[in-house]
């Protein structure tokens, strides 16, 4: 995989595997406990990829979610073209949540959506998606998102650039562009955009939206974005893998008119 400049976040590719096995033979009483959840709970979310059995014409990753074989062609020379984890988290939450988070019918954008996983699985667990990402990317993520969810969802996704902070109120109008949930996996790392991704985050973010965002932990600068996200967002924790450096949040606006803060 090679990088277009700032906009690729370190390697982490070796995070597709939990390394908390090894961290929790350290751990005593409680805290071993909860190293010991998160193993299993990583091991269950990595366990969805498989590899293919045989070399075809082309490569692809293989993932199981809703019941269903998701194959996924990443790209050598695209970062955006390469799944990563985080993705994979938001996907086994959604799935494993539906009776709280039931994305049915539900309006849903993703920002950044890479090689497409997430707006896989939340369309064949029944959402109207709207798929983002940059122009260089949406070839690759098209492919995946119709080879996947042909005749397999009552919705067809929708795959659309959104480029963080440009010209995103005249893509998406407020007046016709209301979305239940906006999803992003992996999306805050060491890039020049986080400014514009926070502007994006907030104009989509209406009274009623609910954000759920996958956030792989580096290095300092970048995790200062969650104190900044603070100030305009409530946040909740939904999962914390610390083997895979990776949190799950759900996020509503602090100044929304609608008080439920329920999903
Ligand atoms: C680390 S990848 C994560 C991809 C996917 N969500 C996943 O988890 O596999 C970051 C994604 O953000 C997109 N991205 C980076 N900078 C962007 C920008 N300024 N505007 C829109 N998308 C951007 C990249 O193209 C890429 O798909």
């Amino acid at each position: 995989m090679s990088c277009l400049g700032s906009a690729c976040p370190p390697s982490d590719m070796d995070a597709r595997q939990p390394k908390a096995m090894e961290d929790s033979s350290t751990k005593q009483g409680d805290a071993k406990e909860d190293v010991t959840e998160d193993a299993e709970l990583a091991k269950a979310i990595m366990s969805r990829q498989f590899h293919p059995s045989a070399i075809g014409p082309e490569t692809w990753e293989g993932y199981i979610f809703s019941d269903q074989e998701i194959r996924i062609k990443e790209s050598t020379d695209l970062y955006g073209a390469v799944l990563w984890p985080s993705a994979m988290v938001l996907c086994h939450f959604l799935e494993t949540n539906q009776d709280k988070y039931n994305l049915a019918h539900k309006n849903v954008i993703e920002l950044g959506a890479g090689t497409g996983l997430v707006t896989i699985v939340s369309s064949l667990l029944g959402a109207k998606v709207t798929s983002t990402d940059l122009p260089d990317v949406l070839g690759n993520l098209q492919y995946n998102v119709t080879r996947n969810t042909k005749g397999r969802c009552k919705y067809i996704p929708l795959v659309m650039e959104l480029i963080w902070g440009q010209n995103v109120a005249e893509r998406f109008p407020r007046a016709t562009h209301r979305f239940d949930y906006i999803l992003a996996a992996d999306v805050v790392y060491a890039h020049p955009y986080l400014n514009e991704l926070m502007e994006t985050f907030d104009y989509l973010c209406q009274d009623g939206t609910q954000i759920l965002w996958a956030m792989r932990f580096r290095l300092d600068p970048e995790n200062s974005f969650v104190d900044r996200f603070q100030q305009r967002f409530h946040l909740e924790e939904l999962y914390n893998l610390s083997s895979l450096s990776i949190k799950l949040y759900r996020a509503w606006r602090k100044d929304s008119k609608d008080q439920t803060e329920a999903a």
